[in-house]
């Protein structure tokens, strides 16, 4: 099939690349030519494991190539997908202004029939305003289809090659097929095609990250909750997940939820919400835990230090929101930076893919770290932020020796408490016991 991906962001560019592989003929157009320039050069604007082989491989084969020209990229395709950014607007809806431009775009060009999937994250009802208006632009018939995307930063190439379901809402069954057409070399392993209305094909996006962001907040609560009643979260995780209707999936205390689709989704479904009448309780409640899940560890250094924490230097290990990805959008290592600067402290950052992201956004206000260790020297305690592999093991007397002292703030319960106070370290999890510190393991 010829496709054009309007958008080459974490989501069009693995989007673009694995329809690619599976050996349709793909553009990717994005507005942005800075990201075409560097895509064009063999290279990716972004960090996500295993896509910079996929793209060069299929540029090569000639499958994949990249544009700033939409309608030439629109007017060689079947099917077209938008995967643009929704970020959060002021009021916490999802700003659809890109969607919008792309529509026009889209009716502007159009040389004959073809499917506009929606591939990026919009509120429900979407899709109708956006065929109506498509549809008051054009002669040709425009089959607007929802196609949510499940993937996870990190692992994106793997879920999109090997997704749990492909989910896709559609008016007439014959795009439903065109789209099953699409997605069956990716579901030989029994993997559910799923087809349903588009709104709640809308829905169903808004609902998966909703169920998830709460899983987190539900168990950061209780993670706090234990170290009030000097229980131990890791234990009663333990406890709870051999029960299959609850299970282990999602449910580790640390500190928040990030990154560019959560928070917003939450958002954007409390003001679904409102709009139709209702009070969306249980998302503002998740919302707020979040919030404050994201000010725990600069509450636990705040509590070590005393009030004064002026003159302090804190090593930070991990800036991404999580693993495997150099996306810092929402990352709670950026609030807790926030918070140490506030306070006139020294913060040395790690992160193995994110520093770029965050030079940007800090400038000189941080000391960049290019190895871990590094971050170490001379700082007065480490902070754990995100759970990077490469942080679970390191050595420990090495991480001693360059500390000023040996203390340990772990918002990702990386490292055994009691392995941990054995090795001489002043440590601090989430939900341990007293909350971890001197005397409490
Ligand atoms: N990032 C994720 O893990 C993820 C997962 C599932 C769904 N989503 C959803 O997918 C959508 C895209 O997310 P993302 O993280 O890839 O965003 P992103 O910000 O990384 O990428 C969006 C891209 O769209 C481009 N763009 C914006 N306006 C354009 C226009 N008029 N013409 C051409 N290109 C334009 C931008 O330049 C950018 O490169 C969002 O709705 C998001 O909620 C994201």
């Amino acid at each position: 099939m010829k496709i054009a991906v309007i958008g080459t962001g974490y989501v069009g560019l693995v989007t673009a690349t694995c329809l690619a592989e599976s050996g349709n003929e793909v553009i990717g157009i994005d507005k942005d030519a800075g990201k075409i320039a560097t895509l064009e050069a063999g290279r990716l604007p972004i960090y996500e494991p295993g896509l910079l082989e996929l793209v060069q491989r299929n540029r090569r084969e000639a499958r994949l190539a990249f544009t700033t020209d939409l309608a030439g990229g629109v007017q060689r395709a079947d099917l077209v997908f938008v995967a643009v950014g929704t970020p959060q607007a002021a009021d916490g809806s999802a700003d659809l202004t890109a969607l919008w431009a792309v529509a026009d775009a889209f009716a502007d060009v159009l040389n004959g029939p073809k499917i506009l999937i929606i591939k990026s994250t919009v509120p429900v009802g979407t899709n109708r305003a956006v065929a109506d208006r498509v549809a008051a632009r054009v002669r040709h018939p425009v089959d607007v289809a929802s196609n949510p995307e499940f993937l996870k930063e990190g692992a994106a190439v793997d879920d999109f090659m090997k997704p749990d379901r492909v989910v896709v809402g559609v008016r007439r069954p014959e795009v439903g097929e065109a789209l099953r057409e699409l997605y069956t070399p990716f579901l030989r392993t029994e993997r559910p095609f799923l087809v349903m209305s588009p709104e709640s094909a809308e829905m169903t996006k808004y609902v998966a990250n909703a169920m998830l962001a709460t899983k987190i907040s539900f168990i950061n609560e209780m993670a706090n909750l234990c170290e009030r009643m000097r229980a131990d979260i890791n234990d009663v995780r333990r406890g709870i997940g051999h029960d299959e209707r609850i299970g282990f999936q999602f449910l580790f205390p640390g500190a928040g939820y990030g990154g560019s689709c959560f928070p917003k989704d939450v958002h954007s479904l409390i003001c679904m919400a409102r709009q139709a009448g209702l009070l969306p309780r249980i998302m503002q409640a998740v919302n707020e835990v979040n919030e404050a899940q994201k000010r725990v560890l600069g509450q636990k250094i705040r509590a070590h230090y005393g009030a004064d924490l002026k003159g302090k230097t804190l090593a930070v290990w991990g800036l991404a929101f999580k693993p495997r990805t150099d996306d810092i959008r929402e990352a709670p290592a950026l609030v807790l930076i926030d918070e140490l600067l506030a306070e006139g402290v020294t913060v040395r950052v790690h992160d193995p893919e994110a520093i770029p992201n965050v030079r940007a956004v800090y400038g000189d206000r941080l000391v960049y770290c290019d190895k871990p260790y590094g971050a170490l020297e001379g700082a007065d305690a480490l902070a754990v932020v995100t759970e990077w592999q490469e942080f679970r093991r390191p050595n420990f007397d090495v991480v001693r020796g360059l500390l000023r002292a040996p203390v340990v703030f772990d918002g990702r319960n990386l490292y055994e408490p009691q392995a941990m106070v054995a090795r001489g370290f002043t440590y601090y999890g989430i939900g341990l016991q007293g909350g971890g510190g001197p005397g409490t393991t």
